[in-house]
């Protein structure tokens, strides 16, 4: 109760950043949201028409709040950071403060403190292309967005997150598994942020009494996941495939953020949580 989350990589009602805002104001959270820069205008001026009124119902029929959406581009920590055709695009120039450290002293600024910091965010440039086809630069680009970006979102957020607080992010099966399709250092990106997870959670954990969890979660057809181009094939594999043969809603992902970020989940930490209908335990295809 009485809570606040700062939930990085929100910018429709369709993805797993969104499920987790929700599952989180249910529970009683104030939510701030982190919104990629060139996303932000489509999220706000949608959110202002009332496009997302009906996916902002929470469960006693009030409408989830967001208290404030700050502009992030989790790619750059500081200023120094932000390469010139960047800082001059138009729509970029229209936005401020949006590096990882900027955005951590504006939120410092704006509310003081925070209890929840969720890492929702993935990006691979070269993500349809196999990882033998996969450049250098695609792949630095992949781990870059998708995991040394909560390495810092992590760092420069920690002082301001309350003792006892807690960190979550999403990762994938394919960090460990063959998954054919998720290319360009996707899998790889995974791998670093899954075991990163550990390490932060040592880190985090005996410096500032906060813990850090991972979840693994089944295929959601999210605006990212149809970028990739094989998410109804994947959906369709784990209906086909999994324990529990039913479709994955972003809610039960939501729902389990919630819990681990509840004190429910106190002694959870370096974990990472399949969230999949048990997909991961199968060993062959059925
Ligand atoms: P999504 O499209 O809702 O979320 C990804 C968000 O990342 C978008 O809002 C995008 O604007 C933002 N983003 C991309 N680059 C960014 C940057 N440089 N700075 C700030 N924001 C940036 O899609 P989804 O699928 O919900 O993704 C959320 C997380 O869930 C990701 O880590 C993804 O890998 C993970 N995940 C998704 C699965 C799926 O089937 N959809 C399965 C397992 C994990």
């Amino acid at each position: 109760k009485g809570k606040r989350a700062f939930i990085a990589g929100v910018a429709d009602d369709n993805g797993y950043g969104w499920a987790i805002a929700k599952s989180l104001a249910a529970a009683g959270a104030e939510i701030l949201v982190g919104t990629w820069v060139p996303a932000l205008n489509i999220f706000e001026s949608s959110l202002r028409r009332g496009k997302f009124d009906e996916s902002r119902t929470l469960p006693d029929g009030s409408l989830m709040e967001i208290k404030k959406i700050y502009p992030l581009d989790a790619v750059y920590d500081n200023l120094e950071d932000v390469p010139e055709d960047v800082k001059t695009n138009k729509r970029y120039a229209g936005s401020s403060n949006w590096t990882v450290q900027e955005v951590a002293e504006s939120v410092k600024k704006d509310f003081g403190s925070i209890d929840i910091l969720v890492h929702s965010l993935a990006n691979g440039p070269e993500v349809t292309k196999p990882l033998l086809e996969t450049s250098r630069k695609g792949y630095l680009a992949a781990l870059s967005a998708s995991s040394y970006s909560y390495i810092s979102l992590l760092k420069h957020f920690l002082p301001i997150i309350n003792p006892g607080g807690s960190s979550i992010s999403l990762t994938y099966l394919a960090s460990e598994r063959i998954i054919p399709g998720y290319g360009g250092g996707m899998s790889s990106a995974k791998a670093a942020l899954e075991s990163d997870t550990r390490v932060l959670a040592f880190e985090a954990g005996r410096k500032h009494r906060i813990r850090v969890n991972t979840i693994s979660a089944g295929p959601l057809r999210s605006r990212a996941a149809k970028a990739i181009g094989f998410i109804d094939t994947m959906i369709d594999y784990s209906l086909a495939n999994a324990p529990l043969q039913k479709e994955l809603s972003a809610e039960e992902v939501g729902n389990t953020a919630a819990f681990l970020a509840s004190p429910l989940a106190s002694a959870i930490t370096g974990a990472l949580i399949y969230v999949d209908n048990g997909l991961n335990a199968m060993g062959v295809g059925v």
